[in-house]
Protein backbone atom coordinates (compact mmCIF):
# COMPACT_ATOMS: atom_id res chain seq x y z
CA UNK A 1 0.00 0.00 0.00
CA UNK A 2 1.21 3.79 -0.67
CA UNK A 3 0.52 7.14 0.07
CA UNK A 4 1.63 8.18 -3.71
CA UNK A 5 -1.36 9.42 -6.47
CA UNK A 6 -2.03 6.38 -8.71
CA UNK A 7 -2.90 6.45 -12.78
CA UNK A 8 -5.29 4.13 -13.56
CA UNK A 9 -5.82 4.47 -17.43
CA UNK A 10 -9.06 3.83 -19.26
CA UNK A 11 -8.08 2.02 -22.57
CA UNK A 12 -11.02 3.18 -25.33
CA UNK A 13 -9.13 4.00 -28.38
CA UNK A 14 -9.70 7.70 -29.35
CA UNK A 15 -11.88 8.07 -25.92
CA UNK A 16 -8.90 6.50 -23.25
CA UNK A 17 -8.41 8.83 -20.28
CA UNK A 18 -6.88 8.43 -16.81
CA UNK A 19 -8.19 8.25 -13.46
CA UNK A 20 -5.21 9.88 -11.25
CA UNK A 21 -6.35 9.32 -7.41
CA UNK A 22 -3.91 10.59 -4.45
CA UNK A 23 -4.34 13.44 -1.61
CA UNK A 24 -4.52 17.07 -2.46
CA UNK A 25 -5.40 16.70 -6.20
CA UNK A 26 -8.23 19.58 -5.60
CA UNK A 27 -5.36 21.95 -5.12
CA UNK A 28 -3.05 20.54 -7.97
CA UNK A 29 -6.48 20.81 -10.24
CA UNK A 30 -5.57 23.71 -12.37
CA UNK A 31 -2.04 21.93 -13.61
CA UNK A 32 -4.15 18.94 -14.34
CA UNK A 33 -7.14 20.53 -16.29
CA UNK A 34 -4.58 23.13 -18.05
CA UNK A 35 -3.30 20.24 -20.52
CA UNK A 36 -7.09 19.67 -21.62
CA UNK A 37 -7.67 23.41 -22.67
CA UNK A 38 -7.66 25.03 -25.80
CA UNK A 39 -8.26 28.68 -23.95
CA UNK A 40 -7.40 29.61 -20.31
CA UNK A 41 -11.48 28.76 -19.03
CA UNK A 42 -13.54 25.80 -17.71
CA UNK A 43 -17.20 25.65 -16.81
CA UNK A 44 -18.07 24.22 -13.10
CA UNK A 45 -21.00 22.56 -12.41
CA UNK A 46 -21.84 21.48 -8.96
CA UNK A 47 -24.39 21.59 -6.46
CA UNK A 48 -25.15 23.76 -3.22
CA UNK A 49 -23.96 21.63 -0.65
CA UNK A 50 -20.31 20.56 -2.87
CA UNK A 51 -20.06 24.43 -3.57
CA UNK A 52 -19.87 25.42 0.06
CA UNK A 53 -16.75 22.80 0.86
CA UNK A 54 -15.14 22.82 -2.36
CA UNK A 55 -15.84 25.26 -5.23
CA UNK A 56 -13.77 28.13 -3.67
CA UNK A 57 -10.79 25.56 -3.87
CA UNK A 58 -11.07 24.51 -6.91
CA UNK A 59 -11.39 28.34 -8.34
CA UNK A 60 -8.35 29.08 -6.36
CA UNK A 61 -6.37 26.41 -7.72
CA UNK A 62 -7.53 26.69 -11.24
CA UNK A 63 -7.24 30.62 -10.60
CA UNK A 64 -3.85 30.23 -10.16
CA UNK A 65 -3.00 27.79 -13.39
CA UNK A 66 -4.03 30.91 -15.13
CA UNK A 67 -7.68 29.84 -16.09
CA UNK A 68 -10.88 31.51 -15.49
CA UNK A 69 -13.95 30.05 -14.38
CA UNK A 70 -17.66 30.19 -14.35
CA UNK A 71 -20.39 28.35 -12.25
CA UNK A 72 -23.21 27.02 -12.52
CA UNK A 73 -24.94 25.81 -8.91
CA UNK A 74 -27.85 23.23 -9.30
CA UNK A 75 -29.81 22.12 -6.24
CA UNK A 76 -28.48 18.95 -3.80
CA UNK A 77 -30.50 15.93 -4.30
CA UNK A 78 -31.18 13.52 -6.58
CA UNK A 79 -34.05 15.61 -7.92
CA UNK A 80 -31.65 17.40 -9.90
CA UNK A 81 -31.25 14.64 -12.18
CA UNK A 82 -34.11 15.73 -13.92
CA UNK A 83 -35.18 17.20 -17.63
CA UNK A 84 -35.73 20.47 -15.74
CA UNK A 85 -32.52 21.11 -14.25
CA UNK A 86 -31.33 19.34 -17.31
CA UNK A 87 -32.33 22.24 -19.35
CA UNK A 88 -31.48 24.69 -17.44
CA UNK A 89 -27.97 23.21 -16.69
CA UNK A 90 -27.36 23.51 -20.65
CA UNK A 91 -28.93 26.51 -20.58
CA UNK A 92 -26.76 28.44 -18.30
CA UNK A 93 -23.71 26.54 -19.89
CA UNK A 94 -24.14 28.10 -23.11
CA UNK A 95 -25.35 31.52 -21.27
CA UNK A 96 -21.70 31.24 -19.86
CA UNK A 97 -20.12 31.08 -23.49
CA UNK A 98 -19.19 27.20 -23.07
CA UNK A 99 -17.82 26.83 -26.66
CA UNK A 100 -17.61 23.20 -28.61
CA UNK A 101 -13.53 22.92 -27.41
CA UNK A 102 -14.32 24.24 -23.64
CA UNK A 103 -14.05 21.81 -21.19
CA UNK A 104 -16.72 21.35 -18.17
CA UNK A 105 -15.96 20.36 -15.02
CA UNK A 106 -18.39 17.94 -12.94
CA UNK A 107 -17.56 18.82 -9.12
CA UNK A 108 -19.76 16.79 -6.97
CA UNK A 109 -20.83 13.18 -6.24
CA UNK A 110 -22.89 10.79 -8.40
CA UNK A 111 -26.02 13.90 -9.39
CA UNK A 112 -23.62 16.46 -10.38
CA UNK A 113 -20.99 14.17 -12.75
CA UNK A 114 -24.06 11.92 -14.17
CA UNK A 115 -26.33 15.08 -15.05
CA UNK A 116 -22.91 17.18 -16.21
CA UNK A 117 -22.00 13.94 -18.40
CA UNK A 118 -25.27 14.26 -20.09
CA UNK A 119 -25.24 17.97 -20.17
CA UNK A 120 -22.15 17.78 -22.04
CA UNK A 121 -22.62 15.18 -24.38
CA UNK A 122 -25.45 17.13 -26.19
CA UNK A 123 -24.46 20.50 -25.99
CA UNK A 124 -23.60 21.86 -29.33
CA UNK A 125 -23.43 18.09 -29.90
CA UNK A 126 -20.93 17.40 -27.10
CA UNK A 127 -18.77 18.98 -25.31
CA UNK A 128 -15.63 16.98 -22.91
CA UNK A 129 -15.82 17.10 -19.40
CA UNK A 130 -13.84 16.42 -16.35
CA UNK A 131 -14.97 14.35 -13.59
CA UNK A 132 -13.70 16.05 -9.74
CA UNK A 133 -15.64 13.59 -7.47
CA UNK A 134 -16.52 14.46 -4.00
CA UNK A 135 -18.25 11.32 -2.57
CA UNK A 136 -16.74 7.79 -2.21
CA UNK A 137 -19.62 6.27 -4.39
CA UNK A 138 -18.63 9.23 -7.32
CA UNK A 139 -15.04 8.13 -6.79
CA UNK A 140 -15.55 4.41 -7.15
CA UNK A 141 -18.16 3.91 -9.68
CA UNK A 142 -20.29 7.02 -11.43
CA UNK A 143 -17.18 9.57 -12.28
CA UNK A 144 -15.53 6.22 -14.23
CA UNK A 145 -17.30 4.77 -17.30
CA UNK A 146 -19.03 7.92 -19.19
CA UNK A 147 -22.11 6.55 -18.63
CA UNK A 148 -24.37 9.84 -17.91
CA UNK A 149 -27.83 10.24 -17.49
CA UNK A 150 -31.04 11.74 -15.53
CA UNK A 151 -34.05 9.64 -13.90
CA UNK A 152 -37.56 9.21 -15.50
CA UNK A 153 -41.07 8.93 -13.51
CA UNK A 154 -40.19 5.32 -14.97
CA UNK A 155 -37.38 4.53 -12.88
CA UNK A 156 -33.69 5.58 -12.23
CA UNK A 157 -31.27 6.35 -14.90
CA UNK A 158 -33.23 5.79 -17.74
CA UNK A 159 -32.42 8.79 -19.72
CA UNK A 160 -28.71 8.94 -20.87
CA UNK A 161 -25.88 8.66 -22.73
CA UNK A 162 -22.60 7.03 -22.58
CA UNK A 163 -20.15 10.13 -22.85
CA UNK A 164 -16.52 9.21 -21.15
CA UNK A 165 -14.61 12.01 -19.72
CA UNK A 166 -11.40 13.59 -20.35
CA UNK A 167 -10.15 12.91 -17.08
CA UNK A 168 -11.42 12.21 -13.84
CA UNK A 169 -9.49 13.80 -10.63
CA UNK A 170 -9.85 11.78 -7.57
CA UNK A 171 -9.01 13.54 -3.98
CA UNK A 172 -9.21 11.28 -1.21
CA UNK A 173 -9.21 13.90 1.00
CA UNK A 174 -12.62 15.75 0.18
CA UNK A 175 -14.13 12.10 2.15
CA UNK A 176 -13.55 12.66 4.93
CA UNK A 177 -15.73 15.59 5.70
CA UNK A 178 -18.73 13.68 4.35
CA UNK A 179 -21.04 12.15 6.91
CA UNK A 180 -20.46 8.71 8.10
CA UNK A 181 -23.82 7.44 6.16
CA UNK A 182 -22.41 8.79 2.93
CA UNK A 183 -19.31 6.62 3.41
CA UNK A 184 -21.12 3.36 4.49
CA UNK A 185 -23.33 4.33 1.72
CA UNK A 186 -19.91 4.78 -0.87
CA UNK A 187 -18.27 1.15 0.75
CA UNK A 188 -21.07 -0.37 -0.90
CA UNK A 189 -19.93 -0.20 -4.14
CA UNK A 190 -16.64 -0.93 -3.37
CA UNK A 191 -17.28 -4.07 -1.21
CA UNK A 192 -19.35 -5.13 -4.55
CA UNK A 193 -16.37 -5.41 -6.71
CA UNK A 194 -14.95 -7.99 -4.15
CA UNK A 195 -18.29 -9.39 -4.53
CA UNK A 196 -18.47 -9.74 -8.29
CA UNK A 197 -14.85 -10.30 -9.47
CA UNK A 198 -12.25 -10.43 -6.73
CA UNK A 199 -13.19 -13.03 -3.80
CA UNK A 200 -9.39 -12.27 -2.17
CA UNK A 201 -10.22 -8.87 -2.43
CA UNK A 202 -13.69 -9.18 -0.85
CA UNK A 203 -11.71 -11.39 2.28
CA UNK A 204 -9.01 -7.88 2.02
CA UNK A 205 -12.40 -5.81 2.91
CA UNK A 206 -13.12 -8.16 5.63
CA UNK A 207 -10.25 -7.20 7.62
CA UNK A 208 -10.22 -3.37 6.92
CA UNK A 209 -13.20 -2.50 6.23
CA UNK A 210 -13.24 0.07 9.53
CA UNK A 211 -10.04 1.38 8.06
CA UNK A 212 -11.57 1.84 4.61
CA UNK A 213 -14.86 3.62 6.70
CA UNK A 214 -12.44 5.89 8.93
CA UNK A 215 -10.74 7.20 5.38
CA UNK A 216 -7.00 5.97 6.77
CA UNK A 217 -5.45 7.23 4.47
CA UNK A 218 -3.57 3.96 2.98
CA UNK A 219 -6.49 1.91 3.02
CA UNK A 220 -8.89 4.31 1.23
CA UNK A 221 -5.95 4.19 -1.63
CA UNK A 222 -6.02 0.59 -1.74
CA UNK A 223 -10.01 0.52 -1.29
CA UNK A 224 -10.25 3.08 -4.24
CA UNK A 225 -7.83 1.98 -6.22
CA UNK A 226 -8.75 -1.49 -6.61
CA UNK A 227 -12.27 -0.55 -7.18
CA UNK A 228 -11.46 1.75 -9.84
CA UNK A 229 -8.71 -0.87 -11.46
CA UNK A 230 -11.39 -3.11 -11.69
CA UNK A 231 -13.89 -0.71 -13.68
CA UNK A 232 -11.59 0.95 -16.04
CA UNK A 233 -10.65 -2.72 -17.01
CA UNK A 234 -14.57 -3.99 -17.32
CA UNK A 235 -15.28 -0.89 -19.34
CA UNK A 236 -12.47 -1.29 -21.14
CA UNK A 237 -13.93 -4.31 -22.24
CA UNK A 238 -17.35 -3.69 -22.69
CA UNK A 239 -17.63 0.18 -22.66
CA UNK A 240 -21.73 0.05 -24.02
CA UNK A 241 -22.78 -3.34 -21.73
CA UNK A 242 -23.41 -5.39 -24.57
CA UNK A 243 -21.93 -7.81 -21.96
CA UNK A 244 -19.51 -7.83 -18.81
CA UNK A 245 -20.20 -4.41 -17.83
CA UNK A 246 -23.61 -5.77 -16.59
CA UNK A 247 -21.58 -7.50 -13.62
CA UNK A 248 -21.15 -3.64 -12.28
CA UNK A 249 -25.25 -4.22 -11.46
CA UNK A 250 -24.73 -6.64 -9.22
CA UNK A 251 -27.63 -5.91 -6.37
CA UNK A 252 -28.72 -3.11 -8.67
CA UNK A 253 -31.91 -5.10 -10.16
CA UNK A 254 -33.18 -4.95 -6.71
CA UNK A 255 -31.76 -1.75 -5.22
CA UNK A 256 -33.03 0.62 -8.25
CA UNK A 257 -36.44 -1.28 -7.50
CA UNK A 258 -35.88 -0.07 -3.67
CA UNK A 259 -34.76 3.54 -5.04
CA UNK A 260 -38.16 3.97 -7.48
CA UNK A 261 -40.47 2.59 -4.66
CA UNK A 262 -39.44 5.10 -2.48
CA UNK A 263 -39.56 7.58 -4.56
CA UNK A 264 -35.38 8.58 -5.16
CA UNK A 265 -35.50 10.74 -1.54
CA UNK A 266 -32.55 10.64 0.74
CA UNK A 267 -34.20 8.49 3.39
CA UNK A 268 -32.95 5.80 0.91
CA UNK A 269 -29.59 6.47 -0.57
CA UNK A 270 -28.27 4.62 -3.64
CA UNK A 271 -25.49 2.28 -1.41
CA UNK A 272 -28.33 1.89 1.18
CA UNK A 273 -30.69 -0.05 -1.38
CA UNK A 274 -27.81 -1.99 -2.93
CA UNK A 275 -26.75 -2.97 0.07
CA UNK A 276 -29.59 -4.69 0.79
CA UNK A 277 -29.87 -5.93 -3.28
CA UNK A 278 -26.57 -7.81 -3.43
CA UNK A 279 -27.40 -9.60 0.28
CA UNK A 280 -30.59 -10.86 -1.58
CA UNK A 281 -28.51 -11.47 -4.91
CA UNK A 282 -26.37 -14.08 -2.77
CA UNK A 283 -29.79 -15.32 -1.51
CA UNK A 284 -31.51 -15.61 -4.71
CA UNK A 285 -28.20 -17.34 -6.30
CA UNK A 286 -28.02 -20.09 -3.07
CA UNK A 287 -32.07 -20.56 -3.54
CA UNK A 288 -31.35 -21.12 -7.26
CA UNK A 289 -29.27 -23.81 -6.45
CA UNK A 290 -25.93 -21.75 -8.09
CA UNK A 291 -24.11 -21.40 -4.77
CA UNK A 292 -23.70 -21.93 -1.53
CA UNK A 293 -26.85 -21.45 0.05
CA UNK A 294 -25.14 -19.68 3.13
CA UNK A 295 -22.66 -17.54 1.29
CA UNK A 296 -25.25 -14.30 1.66
CA UNK A 297 -24.72 -14.83 5.62
CA UNK A 298 -21.14 -13.94 5.08
CA UNK A 299 -22.17 -11.05 2.76
CA UNK A 300 -25.06 -9.94 4.73
CA UNK A 301 -22.43 -10.02 7.73
CA UNK A 302 -20.01 -7.74 6.10
CA UNK A 303 -22.51 -5.40 5.26
CA UNK A 304 -23.96 -5.04 8.59
CA UNK A 305 -21.13 -4.54 10.10
CA UNK A 306 -19.88 -1.53 7.66
CA UNK A 307 -23.50 -0.22 9.40
CA UNK A 308 -25.62 -0.97 5.95
CA UNK A 309 -29.09 -2.31 5.88
CA UNK A 310 -29.20 -5.65 5.18
CA UNK A 311 -33.08 -6.34 5.46
CA UNK A 312 -35.46 -4.96 2.85
CA UNK A 313 -38.33 -5.39 5.78
CA UNK A 314 -35.91 -2.70 7.76
CA UNK A 315 -35.56 0.12 4.81
CA UNK A 316 -37.39 3.21 6.01
CA UNK A 317 -39.88 3.10 2.70
CA UNK A 318 -43.48 1.43 2.31
CA UNK A 319 -42.25 -2.09 0.88
CA UNK A 320 -44.35 -2.95 -1.93
CA UNK A 321 -46.03 -6.45 -2.54
CA UNK A 322 -43.88 -8.69 -3.73
CA UNK A 323 -45.98 -8.24 -7.12
CA UNK A 324 -45.93 -4.58 -7.08
CA UNK A 325 -41.40 -5.45 -6.58
CA UNK A 326 -41.75 -7.71 -9.45
CA UNK A 327 -43.52 -4.92 -11.58
CA UNK A 328 -40.74 -2.19 -10.69
CA UNK A 329 -38.12 -4.50 -11.40
CA UNK A 330 -39.30 -4.48 -14.82
CA UNK A 331 -38.22 -1.01 -15.67
CA UNK A 332 -34.43 -2.17 -15.36
CA UNK A 333 -32.21 -1.29 -18.11
CA UNK A 334 -31.21 -4.74 -18.27
CA UNK A 335 -34.83 -5.96 -19.06
CA UNK A 336 -35.09 -7.91 -22.52
CA UNK A 337 -38.20 -8.61 -23.83
CA UNK A 338 -40.20 -7.97 -20.94
CA UNK A 339 -37.67 -10.79 -18.96
CA UNK A 340 -35.76 -9.57 -16.13
CA UNK A 341 -31.90 -10.36 -16.12
CA UNK A 342 -29.95 -10.74 -12.52
CA UNK A 343 -26.57 -10.34 -11.57
CA UNK A 344 -25.96 -13.15 -9.79
CA UNK A 345 -22.98 -15.49 -8.23
CA UNK A 346 -21.29 -18.71 -7.95
CA UNK A 347 -19.49 -17.98 -4.68
CA UNK A 348 -17.75 -14.76 -3.46
CA UNK A 349 -15.90 -12.96 -6.60
CA UNK A 350 -17.64 -14.98 -9.27
CA UNK A 351 -20.73 -13.21 -10.19
CA UNK A 352 -22.52 -13.86 -13.50
CA UNK A 353 -24.93 -11.98 -15.88
CA UNK A 354 -28.49 -14.41 -15.54
CA UNK A 355 -30.74 -14.29 -18.02
CA UNK A 356 -34.28 -15.91 -18.63
CA UNK A 357 -35.34 -16.38 -14.69
CA UNK A 358 -38.41 -17.41 -14.38
CA UNK A 359 -40.56 -14.64 -12.95
CA UNK A 360 -42.27 -17.44 -10.62
CA UNK A 361 -38.86 -18.11 -9.24
CA UNK A 362 -38.70 -14.29 -8.80
CA UNK A 363 -42.08 -13.76 -7.23
CA UNK A 364 -41.28 -16.92 -4.99
CA UNK A 365 -38.10 -15.34 -3.82
CA UNK A 366 -39.72 -11.98 -2.82
CA UNK A 367 -42.71 -13.93 -1.23
CA UNK A 368 -40.09 -15.44 1.09
CA UNK A 369 -37.50 -13.13 1.43
CA UNK A 370 -40.13 -10.04 2.39
CA UNK A 371 -41.73 -12.39 4.78
CA UNK A 372 -39.16 -13.94 6.74
CA UNK A 373 -38.78 -13.40 10.24
N1 LIG B 1 -22.52 1.91 -12.44
C1 LIG B 1 -22.48 0.84 -13.34
C2 LIG B 1 -21.70 1.12 -14.59
O1 LIG B 1 -21.02 2.12 -14.67
O2 LIG B 1 -21.76 0.35 -15.50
Amino acid sequence: MTHKNTIIPVSLGHRSYDIEIGSGLLAQAGQIVARFLKRPFVAIVTDTNVAQHHLKSLEVALGTAGIKTASVIVPAGESSKSFEELAKTCDALLGLGVERNDVVVALGGGVIGDLTGFAASILRRGVRFVQIPTSLLAHVDSSVGGKTGINSRHGKNLIGSFHQPSHVIIDLDVVRTLPRRQIAAGYAEIAKYGLLGDASFFAWLETHAPDVLACDAAALAHAVATSCAMKARIVANDETETGERALLNLGHTFGHAYEAANGYTSALLHGEAISVGMVQAFKFSGRLGLCDKDVYLRVKAHFEKAGLPVDARRLPIDLPSPEKFLEIMRQDKKSVAGNLTFILARGIGNAFVASGIPDQETLAFLKEDFAAA
